[in-house]
């Protein structure tokens, strides 16, 4: 289930331009990492390196290596579709399927070939009970994912993404576009998540990053047009009392970025 994720000197490129250099990390499996950093600094960037979404613009590449439990995801047998099955990602706006129902939206990304149409109904439910948004929508699973608030369409994508059962769960500020209600709800949820996957999370909000991360991992640039890099990563409780580098201390506390 959960796995662990091993990064060795990964710079990543959009066409010649390095947005981000020399990144070596490592990712504990059943707990919540967050990324906190400037804008531009590469959070982002590095967070789709981690699988293999990045490579999907034209002309990015990738340097370096990414393990998961030891296996290189980039090696070249590999096959980046089964990668983004294992590594799940929800974005920044909730993007349900505007066609679909709620059912159907987190059914979307299951292999349905051959499955009986009540051990589906059973993955269905158990993801929205694991989103802790079954309550709410039980009554009306055959309505469209769009018609729900934007705090619900959120866990929805984060129920269709925990269906397929995935290792790791990567989440760009999955609360930036939510109410202060809504975004409790998904920090409540990260707590219950990190049982069974690992968690990454990158965050503009440093309570959020306090409050719902066991480590942090604080990037930076040192200046426009400049890569961004990891500056330091410690557990989340020594990065915001006392953290190790200068600049990590007055971005915390709101100097800058
Ligand atoms: N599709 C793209 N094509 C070219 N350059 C890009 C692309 N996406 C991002 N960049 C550049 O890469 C650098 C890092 O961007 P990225 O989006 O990873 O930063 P970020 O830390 O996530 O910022 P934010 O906090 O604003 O989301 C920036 O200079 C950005 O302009
Ligand atoms: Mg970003």
């Amino acid at each position: 289930m959960a796995k662990r994720i091993d990064v060795d000197n990964l710079d990543a490129y959009y066409g010649k331009t390095k947005a981000v250099s020399g990144i070596s990390m490592t990712v504990e499996p059943r707990s919540v990492t967050a990324f906190i950093g400037p804008s531009g600094c590469g959070k982002s960037t590095f967070l789709r390196t981690l699988n293999r979404m990045h490579e999907v613009i034209p002309g990015a590449r990738v340097d370096g290596r990414v393990l998961l439990d030891d296996e290189d995801l980039y090696a070249p047998q590999v096959d980046p579709v089964a990668v983004r099955r294992t590594v799940g990602m929800v974005f920044q706006r909730p993007n349900p399927f505007p066609t679909m129902s709620v059912y159907e939206n987190v059914a979307a990304g299951l292999k349905l070939n051959g499955v009986r149409k009540a051990d589906l109904d059973d993955v269905v439910e158990k993801s929205l009970r694991g989103a802790n948004l079954w309550e709410e929508v039980k009554g009306r699973l055959k309505k469209p994912g769009a018609g729900l608030s934007g705090g619900q369409q959120q866990r929805l994508c984060i129920a269709r993404a925990i269906a397929v059962e995935p290792a790791v769960l990567l989440m760009d500020e999955p609360c930036s576009a939510l109410d202060p209600i809504s975004t409790l709800a998904i920090e409540d949820l990260m707590g219950s998540l990190k049982e069974r996957f690992t968690i990454v999370i990158v965050t503009h909000n440093m309570q959020q990053a306090a409050r719902v991360s066991d480590r942090t991992a604080f990037f930076n640039l040192e200046g426009p047009g400049r890569p961004g890099t990891l500056i330091e990563m410690d557990a989340t409780e020594k990065i915001f009392s006392n953290p190790g580098v200068k600049d990590t201390e007055d971005y915390i506390s709101g100097r800058f970025g």
